[in-house]
Formats: structure tokens, sequence, C-alpha cells
């Protein structure tokens, strides 16, 4: 992506300099337009359940900056030769479904034919100006929140080996299918400065975009994290997606681990996440407050898992 070529008028709408989770093009004095697409393969066995998950994942980017949504468009690719039409009607009806709970309408979209199913949404968004919460705006000595627990690619790659049991099966789809918006609604409340979500790249890789964007380092403590259930069970038996072990490669010589983290805690803090947590970089000041506010409206564990630092050697500390 560093190579590409970008006209200078495109710097009226930005976003991408900072691999910010949705593009921001102002509309008048005081709102902006904010835009996003994602969609992927599946990864529950549910049609309908994926048609969920795809949608809350679509929709979270929007959350993120404090926006609110305003529609969404469907992008689709069905292999309508050899799968049952009914699939893509389940999984439509769950991207609808988690867009009413979001009170948003679908209102189009395209569809191709494509030899494994993909789903997910573009969404428009709206914010106001001055309310935008950019992921390159995190302070020295504000707390780092994480609003969702992590593991949900190792634990996805367990069930589709068959090894994980009903219980780990309902905590993850129950973490993946929840939309961010009640943590978003909670953050505006608050001195929050700057905030992302944690999806593909993993806890490490989105920590490590708000760092370099916001010239500061990270300090986190493993032990803080909250982890879903058996994620560390699955990564000591080396359970660990592709995705995961590439995104690890390509983080390690950013990331600073104390001696005492073993190598699949450094998978864990890595891992692949779909439709994950909000990560907010909040004044100290009120984040024992917002901690506690998320923990109440949320029924899996919000933590504070350590502050940012002035910029150092690397992007991130864990200890
Ligand atoms: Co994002
Ligand atoms: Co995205
Ligand atoms: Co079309």
């Amino acid at each position: 992506m560093s190579k590409l070529k970008i006209p200078a008028y495109q710097n009226q709408s930005s976003g991408f300099e900072t691999f910010d989770d949705c593009c921001i093009y102002p509309i008048n004095e005081t709102q902006s337009i904010i835009q996003t697409v994602d969609f992927f393969t599946p990864i529950v066995d549910d049609p309908y359940t994926f048609g969920q998950i795809a949608a809350t994942n679509s929709l979270s980017d929007i959350y993120a900056m404090g926006g609110i949504p305003l529609f969404a468009l469907n992008i689709v690719g069905f292999p309508s030769d050899k799968i049952n039409l009914e699939v893509l009607s389940d999984i439509l009806q769950g991207g609808i479904d988690k867009c009413e709970s979001a009170k948003i309408k679908i209102l189009g979209g395209h569809s191709i034919k494509d030899d494994v199913p993909k789903y997910g949404l573009a969404v428009t968004g709206l914010i106001d100006n001055d309310k935008i919460i950019r992921n390159n705006k995190a302070a020295i000595n504000d707390d780092i929140i994480l609003t969702k627990p992590i593991g949900s690619g190792i634990i996805s790659t367990a069930i589709k080996r068959e090894i994980a049991d009903n219980k780990v099966h309902d905590e993850v789809i129950k973490i993946m299918n929840d939309l961010n918006d009640k943590a978003s609604s909670i953050m505006k409340r608050y001195n929050v400065k700057a905030c992302t979500d944690v999806t593909g790249f993993g806890l490490l890789g989105h920590l490590k975009e708000m760092c370099i964007g916001s010239k500061v380092s990270a300090k986190i403590f493993y032990n803080k994290i909250p982890l879903i259930l058996n994620t560390e069970d699955f990564a000591k038996k080396d359970i660990i997606p592709g995705g995961t072990k590439s995104n690890f490669n390509y983080l390690k010589n950013n990331i600073n681990f104390k001696n005492t983290i073993k190598s699949f805690q450094k998978f864990i803090l890595s891992d692949s996440q779909t439709s994950g947590g909000l990560l907010i970089s909040c004044n100290k000041s009120d984040s024992q407050i917002l901690l506690k506010e998320l923990n109440n409206s949320l029924d899996y564990k919000s933590a504070i898992i350590g502050e940012f630092i002035h910029q150092k050697d690397y992007s991130i500390y864990c200890e």
C-alpha cells in the first residue's frame, strides 16, 4: 500500500494515511460522512450466524470512530452452482437482522458468483467534526482500555478442528456477534482521545498502528488482558491460525517482550480477531469510571491493559 501514488487533492478526506477505521469526508462546516467496507469468508458453520457476525464486524469501524451508522450495502460472493441458495438467504437475513439492531437498513448491494462464499457490508455513517475519535491521537499517560476478550481466531480454528466444546463455541459467538455500539456510546461520554477496533491484525497490530500514528509507545501487561475461555489451552497446543502467525512475524521487531512471556502468549497477543472490541486511549482521571460502566453494560469483560508512554525504541513493551 505504501507504494501507491495518491493524488494530493485526496488530502481533503483522510483516514488512509494512519490506517484509520473509516475514511472521513467532510460534508459541511460541522459534519462528516464516515465510510468503511469489510467482508470475509465464513468463520462459523451456521450461515445465519455468519451473516450476523460479518455485519457486526463491518459496523464496528463506524463505532470505533464514535460515529452513527446511517445505512449499509451488501457485498456478496456466492457459489450459486454448488451451494443451495437458501444458505445465501440465511446469510443475508443475518446481516439484515444485525443491521436492524443497529437501527439501520441495508439499501442495496452487489453480488458475484464466487468459489467461496464471502459476505460483508459497506457502511456509511455520520459524525460531528469535533467529535471524531481517531486512531492517531493516543496520549502519553492515558490508560489503554480493551472492551472485548481476545482469542477468537484461535478459538475459531479449534472449532473448525472440532476440538472446542459447546461452552467455548457459544462464548466466542456471543463475543463476535455483539455490536460495539454500547461500548462506543459509553466511551463518548468520557475523556477519550483515540480509539480503534481490534480485528485482523490482532491486539498488537492495531495497538502498534495507534502508537506509530500518535508518536507514542505502549506498555501492556499480559496478565491484565482478558482472554476468551480456553484460548491459552489451544494456543499451547499450537492451534494457531496462519494469519495470526504472519501477524506475529510482521510485528515482532516492533515489540519488546519481557523474557517471562512465552511464545504461545505472543501468538495470542497477535491473534487475528473477527469483530473484536474497541481499543481506547482514555485519560487516567476517567478510565476507572469508564471501565466500570463498560463492565456494567457488557456481558463479557473489559479491562485496562496498560498505558501509553513516551515514544521509545519499540512501539510496544509487553510484560
Ligand atoms: Co477497524
Ligand atoms: Co475495517
Ligand atoms: Co452492481
